[in-house]
């Protein structure tokens, strides 16, 4: 038996963004069953490698290896920087390549960008987990954006792309200018209800039943337990802004516990404090599976690592889509060398 190279395509922002756009439901489904895919052990995807430098503290690119067995029958590798201070010159903090590959031959047949597919399937995670951690209590009315960047702007798509309306959102962010922004992406986004821009982190968190964390924050700088009384629902997607006792305080979801317990986020120094991983309730496969319930009357925080596998999923639905539309950007002759001895 033969096999052949696959062709190699080059899928630019562009194609990503047209072919993802308006497909939050879909695009929710997908992540939602790559989840169950996870948990049920259909997915290879080691930790996170974090490439840090000594000269620039602040920035870092990650590499994000995974492969998806069930149907998406995928392999690859998403290589995502995060560069804070490119916001202050003009453009977003992070840029991403994802490399798809193919299950049969390991050859690599797609380099698709990948700022919108990552910021696409942490939205949608987050609705996601909006949606089933919200189960059994009242729909949140007031939702709270604390750090209004581009992730803040995809998590309101993808909530109101899925069905979620607020007779309240407020924001809170370090730089008016971020607020300013979001505002402005809000009122255009015809979402309706009114827009506040608090200038306090404690009022902006005691005036919302959904708090979205988005900021870029290093270590917990939110640390007064009783600003969460009202027992709101959390979307930690920053994951290092809670101080360990808010968590200890709080029914803690994740997406992962050994992806999650690691690189100093929030629930990894709640471990670190307390010695042990009882403050953990469990991962959003088991509330989705049923085998953890969570209870509507207290606080409750979901800090999602963000997992290759979702990306891969994403990136596959992307590929199959432009596939399908015959608008595929071939490289031609991208494997040469195809004859072993010439
Ligand atoms: N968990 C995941 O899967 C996942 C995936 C993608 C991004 N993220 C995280 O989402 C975060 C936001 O990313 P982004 O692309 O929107 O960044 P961004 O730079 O566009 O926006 C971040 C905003 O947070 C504000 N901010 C920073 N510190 C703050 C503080 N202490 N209080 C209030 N506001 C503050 C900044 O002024 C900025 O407007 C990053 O931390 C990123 O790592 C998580």
């Amino acid at each position: 038996m033969t096999a052949t190279v696959p062709p190699f395509a080059v899928i630019p922002g562009a194609q990503v963004q047209r072919t993802l756009q308006g497909r939050e439901k879909q695009i929710v489904e997908l992540v939602e069953a790559t989840y169950r895919l996870h948990g049920a052990g259909g997915t290879v995807n080691p930790p996170s490698y974090f490439l840090r430098f000594p000269d620039r503290p602040s920035s870092r690119i990650i590499a994000l290896p995974a492969s998806a067995g069930g149907q998406l029958q995928v392999d690859g590798l998403k290589w995502i920087s995060s560069f804070p201070g490119n916001v202050a010159v003009g453009i977003p903090r992070a840029s991403a390549v994802l490399i798809l590959n193919d299950h049969g031959t390991g050859y690599p047949f797609a380099c698709l960008e990948s700022s919108i597919i990552s910021a696409t399937r942490t939205a949608a995670s987050a609705a996601l987990a909006a949606d089933w951690l919200g189960r059994g209590r009242e729909r949140p009315a007031r939702a709270g954006f604390f750090g209004a960047g581009l992730i803040a702007r995809f998590v309101h798509t993808f909530l109101a792309g899925t069905g979620w309306s607020f007779g309240e959102t407020g924001v809170y962010d370090l730089s008016a200018a971020s607020a300013a922004g979001f505002r402005g992406y809000l009122e255009r986004s015809g979402a309706g209800g009114r827009i506040t821009v608090h200038d306090s982190a404690e009022q902006l968190i005691r005036s919302s039943d959904l708090v979205v964390f988005a900021t870029v924050a290093g270590q917990p700088h939110v640390t007064d337990v009783s600003w969460f009384r009202h027992h709101p629902l959390v979307l930690h997607v920053s994951l290092r802004d809670l101080a360990p006792e808010i968590l200890l305080g709080s029914v803690n979801i994740v997406d992962d516990i050994e992806h999650c317990l690691k690189a100093s986020t929030s629930p990894h120094l709640a471990e670190q404090l307390t010695g042990s991983r009882d403050f953990l309730h469990g991962t959003l496969d088991d509330v989705m599976a049923g085998r953890v319930q969570v209870p509507a009357d207290q606080t409750v925080v979901f800090s999602p690592f963000g997992l290759g596998v979702l990306d891969l999923a994403v990136g596959k639905y992307v590929y199959d889509e432009v596939a399908r539309s015959g608008e595929l950007h071939v490289i031609e002759d991208f494997f040469h060398e195809l004859r072993r001895h010439g």
